[in-house]
């Protein structure tokens, strides 16, 4: 998972607002706070699970012994991941401290790329990635940036029914302290009426209020305490750029964000 060296970085996290050591752990914001976790939690596991199901399923009708072999090994890969992911989670609801260490982010790029593959051939979707050579580790959480950047793609997948191009660009803005993940498709765009809170809009199924882009908020401002913006043009396409903390110095303890 290209992790080295883990530092321990105090949970901070929009969903335990007041839970400094001996505060009380119940805040008016907890309901609300409740709600959004165990929405991302549905959110982030019915994809894979349904993923899962369509391989056994498929593994199960195949006569061909290495197609099963290969179809069950990736389940066993879905399982990890999920398992892997929620531990995370448990971190996001403050239960316990987050563990931020020091990334590599190609290969949780690479693995992205791999989970979405099938996918952007039957959509018609070329995936290209570039990663420069030398880029400095991130502090960051595998699992939970993997997933950030899952919805990211799977979002992008969903502007472009008709195929297209999806480029992962990853760049080192010393200028800036950051290491910016682009993410860019030639999609639909997101019209202007549906950009504000897009990343705090509560996820009661309304169109343009997904639980997608508040995650992937959370998980990038509040536990990897970088930035998330985006770029679109509509019938052009969108950029959506993540900036993390290179981890060139050590993580100052205490709350993210
Ligand atoms: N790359 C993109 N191109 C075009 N529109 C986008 C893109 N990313 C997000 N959007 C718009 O933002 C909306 C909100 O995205 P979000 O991921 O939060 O929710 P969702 O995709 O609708 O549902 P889900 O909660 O299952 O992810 C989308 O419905 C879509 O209209
Ligand atoms: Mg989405």
């Amino acid at each position: 998972m290209g992790a080295t060296t883990p530092q321990r970085a105090v949970s901070g996290s929009a969903l335990a607002v007041g839970a400094d050591a001996g505060e009380a752990l119940l805040s008016l914001d907890d309901l609300t706070s409740l709600q959004r976790l165990t929405s991302f939690t549905a959110h982030e596991v019915r994809n894979p699970l349904a993923a899962m199901r369509a391989m056994v399923q498929l593994a199960l009708a195949t006569d061909d012994d290495d197609r099963r072999q290969e179809l069950l090994r990736k389940v066993i890969y879905s399982i990890d991941d999920l398992s892997q992911f929620l531990t995370e989670l448990v971190s996001l609801a403050g239960v316990q401290e987050s563990m931020l260490v020091r990334l590599d982010v190609r290969p949780v790029i690479v693995e992205v790329m791999r989970l979405f593959a099938v996918q952007a051939d039957l959509l018609n979707v070329r995936m290209t990635m570039r990663v420069p050579e030398g880029l400095p580790p991130v502090w960051g959480n595998a699992p939970l940036l993997r997933h950030a950047i899952m919805n990211l793609v799977k979002n992008s997948m969903e502007a472009m029914p008709r195929g297209g191009a999806l480029t992962i660009a990853v760049k080192h803005l010393s200028d800036r302290n950051s290491v910016c993940i682009a993410i860019r498709d030639t999609g639909a765009g997101i019209p202007e009426e549906r950009r504000t809170r897009l990343f705090t809009g509560v996820p009661d199924g309304r169109r343009g209020a997904g639980i997608g882009l508040p995650f992937v908020h959370h998980v990038i401002t509040q536990v990897h305490r970088g930035t998330l913006r985006f770029e679109s043009r509509v019938g052009v396409g969108t950029t959506f750029y993540l900036e993390l903390l290179p981890a060139t110095a050590p993580l100052a303890p205490g709350r993210p964000g």
